[in-house]
């Protein structure tokens, strides 16, 4: 099966939507996005429709913003653009939009083929997969052999065989990895709509689960556009200024 996989949209349409024409004319079986529809971007409407209005199975879990700005969580642990940005979009999500995702499932979700996704880590929805010790901590405590998560904004994977954990920041505009048999894998796409690994391009995955191959790309969007419109929503202006910047 071929998949396509985004995560971490938040809010962003500009991106989400170079994303979307990127692969128009690509077949994909499924769709998986793991969380993060909306929270930062101003344009969370948008992003919820696209997603909604993908054709073909969708296999969709929910990220720590969805939760506070669908009303989940108060969101107390959230910094104050976070908290801003999530009020300001439990506002303006329309009453179908908003029911949309607050009815997102947690992860982590077992799929059909067998591998495992989730927003943060499969052992909690919320946890950040930054380190190797946290990698290592999953691959001792958590039996899957392929997890496809989000939440850190920072394209990568976590590779486990025996003992050892290894990690590789997926960089550049695109790039492949075979799967192996006898290795174990967490891998995140990193995010369209608000990355983090200071290249502000939208990024996301592709998995041809057959061949077992997982691609990387990054895209080019108008990123000036996502800025205007949060600044025009009169959103901390420091969301802006982290979309140039891609951190
Ligand atoms: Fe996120």
């Amino acid at each position: 099966m071929q998949y396509l996989i985004l995560s971490d949209m938040h809010g962003n349409s500009e991106a989400l939507s170079a994303v979307l024409r990127r692969v128009r004319r690509k077949h994909f079986d499924a769709t998986i996005v793991l969380g993060d529809l909306v929270g930062y971007g101003a344009a969370p409407n948008q992003v919820v429709d696209a997603i909604r209005e993908i054709a073909g199975p969708l296999w969709k879990i929910r990220g720590n913003h969805d939760k506070v700005a669908s009303g989940i969580e108060d969101g107390a642990n959230f910094n104050h653009a976070a908290l801003a940005a999530a009020r300001w979009t439990t506002e303006h999500l329309t009453a179908a939009n908003l029911r949309y995702v607050r009815e997102l499932e947690p992860g982590p979700i077992v799929l059909p083929e067998g591998f495992t996704i989730c927003h943060g880590s499969p052992l909690d929805e919320d946890r950040y997969v930054l380190s190797i010790f946290d990698a290592w901590e999953i691959f001792s405590r958590f039996a899957g052999d392929l997890v496809f998560f989000g939440h850190t904004h920072v394209p990568s994977l976590f590779v486990s065989r025996g003992g050892e954990t290894r990690v590789a920041l997926l960089k550049g505009t695109s790039g492949s990895i075979k799967l192996e048999p006898g290795f174990r894998y967490l891998i995140n796409p990193g995010s369209i709509g608000q990355p983090r690994d200071r290249d502000p391009r939208a990024a996301y995955m592709t998995f041809d689960s057959e061949r077992r191959v997982v691609r990387w790309h990054r895209v080019s969007y108008p990123v000036e556009k996502a800025q205007q419109r949060i600044l025009k929503a009169e959103l901390p202006r420091v969301l802006a200024e982290r979309l140039a910047l891609g951190v």
